[in-house]
């Protein structure tokens, strides 16, 4: 009699666990992340030449673009990386140590800081986080630390996350959910 109802719970929990695992993917929405790359990239201009020599120390690492190339990456990977992107970006952008440049727009900063916390409430769906970029946040955070350097740290940042952001929403378009015919 017992082992029988026990032997029932355990069946129910295995059927849980199959409905679990078979819901549906998790997807970020691109429109969400376009928004997000259209405001950084309005921020400012082309990369500025003197703060060229601070590229060796900002390289917004290879394998994030590349691994996203090769079409075997699930999209759950994929969007992990996006995940830790802005939620870095996120921290950066919220500290009041280190403003921003004050040429950029406040508004359009605030705005992108608005997209930036609904993308990463989005990806609370996500099962496993990334660390892929943790070595390049952590340099480009000491150089927005140094006074001299941190104009073009910022610029740096900026620069890297609209060509991130643009490379994956138009390599993996189908890893979104997307309201809009959107297009890059
Ligand atoms: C971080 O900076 C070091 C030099 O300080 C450099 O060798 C390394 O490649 C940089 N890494 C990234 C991901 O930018
Ligand atoms: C989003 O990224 C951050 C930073 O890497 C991480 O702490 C968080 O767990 C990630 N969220 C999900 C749902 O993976």
């Amino acid at each position: 009699m017992m082992l029988s109802s026990v032997l029932l719970v355990v069946l129910q929990l295995c059927s849980l666990q199959l409905i679990v695992v078979s819901r549906p993917t998790c997807r970020l929405q691109g429109d969400l992340v376009k928004s997000a790359h259209d405001l950084l990239k309005d921020l400012g201009g082309a990369f500025p030449a003197r703060c060229l020599p601070y590229n060796a120390n900002i390289l917004f690492p290879r394998s994030a673009l590349s691994f996203t190339v090769a079409n075997h990456m699930q999209c759950g990977q994929v969007l992990s990386v996006v995940n830790e992107s802005l939620w870095e970006a996120g921290k950066i952008f919220e500290d009041p140590e280190g403003p921003f440049p004050a040429t950029w727009d406040e508004q359009k900063v605030a705005r992108f800081q608005g997209l930036q916390d609904r993308i990463v409430e989005g990806a609370s769906c996500l099962s496993g986080s990334s660390d892929v970029l943790t070595p390049y946040f952590s340099n480009v955070t000491e150089i927005l630390k140094q006074q001299e350097s941190a104009a073009c740290g910022w610029k740096a940042l900026r620069r890297d996350l609209v060509r991130f952001l643009k490379f994956t929403l138009q390599t993996h378009h189908t890893c979104f959910i997307w309201r809009s015919a959107n297009r890059l």
